[in-house]
């Protein structure tokens, strides 16, 4: 207990000292984060109880019977069994446990609720080596890393894998969903405040797990209907005003960029979807968006993400050529509705 209480410590130092804007557990902003918080908490509390009744015990059995001066031979008187003792000390771990399970198992069920209203959000979400691609069911929306949803309302998620097991996980308002490659799971997620979320893949899938990040994006309602509607209206094929990215545009083309990725809402997703890519961020899960990121990204994605399937699946393209397609690809920016624009953090 007290080695599993040191992990809990060193997690949650862990947790809070993480670089990342919104990564923690201890601060919740959503109401899947509340339960887990109350469920921390509560473990805690009983756990620290336990702890300090049997380093009580054992520090009075210590002094009271250790070994005193003239008592060299002195044999203790020999007990065997003892029906109360037995007793007590299997009741009391029973109703321990109690207290712990019964809100457990509450909560587990009531976050995994499929109830959803028929006018609800529903997104499908589909975790693939080493990015997330969010499907807004029924909307025409189809997008990567960055999942917009409107603050205060319930937003369904539908989650399958593309090839192995991985974990959403968003700790600051939701807890944390297996994402599997044969069946689905299902949760929801509410977000109490308007911010940029972080989210990281919590289930080691590769070379690339710890860089599989994403972002929950909560803005009011009003924010969110726009960007539906940006999303919405995205032309494809719309030519860029710049030359440098028209002839991006080309290059994107020539080299059969669309055979794994899409712009607009076609489902292609073996690769991201990079309908809103300018708007994003970050780029490769972590980095910042900078066209000497993306040009690093575009000619040795090895370098940034390795084991990701766009190594080595294309034609080599020039540095020259890499910075074209990165301008007409940070141009890709459908609204004004981005992480920066989201909250205050
Ligand atoms: Cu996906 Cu770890």
């Amino acid at each position: 207990k007290l080695r599993a209480f040191a992990l809990l410590g060193l997690t949650a130092i862990v947790l809070s000292a993480c670089g990342k804007e919104n990564l923690t557990a201890l601060d919740p902003k959503g109401y899947g984060a509340d339960q887990s918080l109350y469920l921390i908490i509560l473990t805690t509390v009983i756990m620290l109880f336990v702890l300090a009744i049997v380093m009580i015990v054992y520090t009075i059995v210590l002094i009271r019977y250790r070994k005193k001066k003239g008592q060299e031979d002195f044999i203790p008187k020999q007990v065997e069994g003892n029906k109360t003792l037995e007793t007590v000390w299997t009741i009391i771990p029973i109703i321990l446990l109690l207290i712990i399970a019964v809100p457990t198992i509450t909560a587990t069920f009531d976050l995994a609720d499929e109830s959803a209203a028929s006018d609800s959000l529903n997104v499908e979400v589909t975790g693939n080596q080493y990015w997330w691609h969010f499907n807004y069911e029924g909307q025409e929306i189809q997008t990567s890393q960055d999942l917009y949803v409107p603050v205060g309302e319930r937003v369904y998620l539908n989650m399958m894998s593309s090839d192995v097991i991985h974990s959403f996980w968003v700790p600051t308002i939701a807890g944390k969903m297996d994402v599997n490659p044969e069946n689905e799971n299902t949760m929801y997620i509410e977000a109490q405040e308007e911010g940029v979320y972080w989210g990281k893949c919590a289930e080691f899938c590769g070379p690339s797990h710890s860089l599989m990040d994403f972002k929950v994006i909560a803005v009011s309602q009003e924010e969110f209907d726009q960007w539906v509607e940006d999303m919405q209206n995205v032309d494809p094929e719309a030519e860029p005003e710049s030359t440098v990215a028209q002839e991006g545009q080309s290059l994107f083309q020539e080299n059969n960029c669309m055979s794994c990725h899409a712009i607009g809402s076609s489902p292609a997703q073996i690769g991201p979807n990079l309908t809103n890519f300018g708007d994003r961020s970050t780029l490769a899960g972590v980095e910042d968006m900078t066209k000497e990121n993306l040009v690093q990204w575009i000619m040795d994605p090895e370098s940034m993400k390795p084991g990701n399937k766009m190594t080595g699946n294309y034609p080599e393209v020039s540095e020259d050529d890499a910075g074209k397609i990165a301008e007409y690809l940070m141009q890709l920016e459908p609204s004004e509705i981005t992480p920066e624009s989201a909250g205050t953090e």
